[in-house]
């Protein structure tokens, strides 16, 4: 019998109890104080503890999913660079040391906020390229293929790289060869394999074994092994080249024509005119309220700033206060509203250079106050069966950072799935993405997983494929920085950084217990409550499929890291569901 679950009211003694740091040059403790954090007691069974301590760095704070990456943005901070230097350097360097995830031939997107008040969001999202076909992965029968997931043709025109120097040219305060000094040295003289790479390469052998990945990655067949210094001189190659030459090394020069040679030797459709064209673009980020804070997202193409945003404004027109943390209530308010939002997600939402796409309508209080009229307390509404529906990669790498001046960058990027198409260009050493497989292959017909997706999505040249990756900054009532978040993990990265947002604003979690909280997932298709394995009492279980909810329990939601303010200075916190050496760096 699992025990009821509630919040304690009263304040965190250790918290209250705890010194700030020392007083030190860059000391970031200004601003307002934080309410008091409040003590979560979590189900019975559940994996982990609450009351756990984050990490702490009374200047600076940066979380990431490796901690040689997070460790390379401490170097540009402590050289004096900023949290958009710093953010580069992260970069680049997961692209070196978390190569399932990080990348340069993938994308992404990235959420600015300096200190001086300036925001800004960078979309470097692939694009399809121009030979690309509304139904270039259906067979002759019009059934998706898996060509979208796997080999060259799965990719989309890479834009990482134009969007990291992009970011620096315009907020950074560094050369691009300063910030990518520590990817490179890493490239060139190795790193130490840790058991999550060669674990994450054994569980990849099939998939990657197809291609080049198995000359550089294993030895005869057999991972790389924990402990082993890894080198990557074609990838130190290509780096140096960047960090000479700039971008136009990857889009004009000779890493460009040795990606095209290997998409021409290998049957992809990525051109010289592709690279060429790519151009990462600016975009004004969604800026929204919450309950007096203040948050800034991603717009399309991504979804994920519209959809967070949606449905933290269902949630606060549906009352004053969120229902006590953890029951039956809470569960059918988040699995409701998340419903709502996804529903207009999946349909309605795709490359705004190709579809009308109605931002304002969707992001407004109004349209919330009508969908939040539209939830039962006492029973779920089932979501049209001919709605659309998503299916994304299932890996993606966030990270957050803040500098010793309070400017910070919500980053999320990726491959798509774990090690992208599992293509790897072996003379210029990096992986390809499969995000292709984002788009919708068949719209208005299931495809391979017997699932539908919607019209706005559809495959066109030049066009960017719907993403879930949701990059967030929220400033307190007072305008402060509070919270800089984010996460991988497909349609649940929307889920997972918002109720982190939630656990810390609503219910005055430490950001400890915030990260470590179960989650529940909905997508609106399959019509379905998804939650963590032991992340429900027994009394809410009952409760939600009383109201109507299917339930089903998975092994975990989501990889976040996240950084917020505390007394005198800033707590992170990497994916406690991943393990391994994910990790904060700080001073
Ligand atoms: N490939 C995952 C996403 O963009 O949402």
């Amino acid at each position: 019998m699992r025990a009821s679950l509630r919040l304690l009211v009263v304040p965190l003694a250790l918290l209250a109890c705890r010194a700030p740091a020392p007083s030190s040059a860059g000391l970031r403790s200004a601003g307002p104080a934080i309410p008091a954090r409040r003590a979560v007691t979590f189900p019975d069974g559940w994996r982990f503890k609450a009351g756990e301590k984050a990490a702490f760095g009374d200047r600076f704070m940066i979380a990431s999913n490796q901690v040689l990456a997070s460790n390379a943005g401490s170097e540009i901070v402590e050289a004096g660079g900023n949290a958009v230097d710093a953010a580069v350097a992260v970069g680049f360097a997961l692209a070196v040391t978390y190569p399932v995830a990080g990348n340069i031939g993938g994308g992404g997107f990235m959420v600015i906020r300096m200190a001086d008040g300036r925001s800004a969001t960078i979309d470097y999202r692939e694009i399809a390229p121009l030979a690309a076909s509304r139904n270039m992965y259906l067979d002759a029968a019009g059934n998706p293929t898996n060509e979208s997931i796997i080999g060259y043709k799965a990719s989309g025109v890479p834009g990482a790289v134009a969007g990291m120097a992009e970011a620096l040219s315009k907020y950074g305060s560094m050369s691009l060869a300063q910030v990518m000094a520590p990817a490179i040295r890493m490239a060139r003289d190795g790193f130490v394999v840790d058991s999550s790479l060669y674990y994450s390469l054994r569980s990849s052998s099939g998939y990657l074994g197809r291609f080049d990945a198995k000359d550089v990655f294993y030895d005869n067949g057999e991972p790389l092994k924990p402990g082993t210094l890894f080198k990557q001189p074609a990838l130190a190659r290509t780096l140096q080249q960047i960090a000479d030459q700039g971008p136009s090394a990857f889009y004009r020069g000779t890493v460009g024509d040795s990606l095209v040679a290997a998409m021409q030797r290998g049957g992809g459709i990525i051109t010289k005119r592709d690279l060429e064209q790519y151009t990462a673009l600016w975009r004004t980020p969604i800026k929204s309220t919450y309950r007096g804070y203040t948050m800034f997202t991603m717009p399309p193409s991504s979804s994920g700033g519209i959809v967070v945003t949606e449905t933290l404004n269902i949630l606060e027109a549906a009352g004053d206060s969120l229902p006590t943390w953890g029951t039956a209530a809470y569960a059918h308010l988040l699995g409701s509203a998340y419903q709502r939002a996804f529903i207009d997600r999946n349909s309605k939402l795709g490359d705004p250079a190709f579809v009308n796409v109605p931002l304002e309508q969707l992001t407004s209080k109004r349209y919330a106050q009508s969908l939040a009229k539209t939830i039962d307390p006492d029973r779920k509404t089932p979501t049209p069966s001919d709605g659309a529906q998503i299916v994304d990669g299932m890996h993606t790498t966030h990270y957050s950072v803040v500098d010793d001046k309070g400017n910070a960058v919500a980053t999320t990027t990726t491959l798509n799935n774990g090690y992208g198409s599992a293509v790897y260009l072996k003379n210029v050493g990096f992986f390809m993405n499969d995000e292709m497989d984002d788009f919708a292959s068949a719209p208005g017909k299931p495809n391979m997983f017997g699932l539908v997706q919607g019209e706005a999505n559809a495959i066109a040249p030049g066009k960017r494929m719907l993403s879930a990756m949701s990059p967030t900054i929220v400033l307190d009532p007072q305008g402060e920085l509070l919270l800089v978040v984010g996460a991988a993990g497909g349609p649940r990265i929307i889920t997972a950084t918002s109720q982190v947002i939630l656990n810390v604003i609503d219910y005055r979690m430490t950001l400890a217990d915030a990260m470590r909280a179960p989650r529940l997932h909905h997508q609106a298709l399959p019509d379905t409550l998804m939650v963590e394995t032991n992340g429900l009492t027994t009394e809410a279980e009952a409760g939600v499929r009383r109201i109507g909810h299917a339930v089903r329990y998975l092994g975990g939601l989501a990889n976040v890291n996240a950084v917020m303010r505390v007394a005198g200075g800033w707590e992170g916190v990497s994916e406690p569901r991943v393990g391994g050496t994910g990790g904060t760096s700080a001073r």
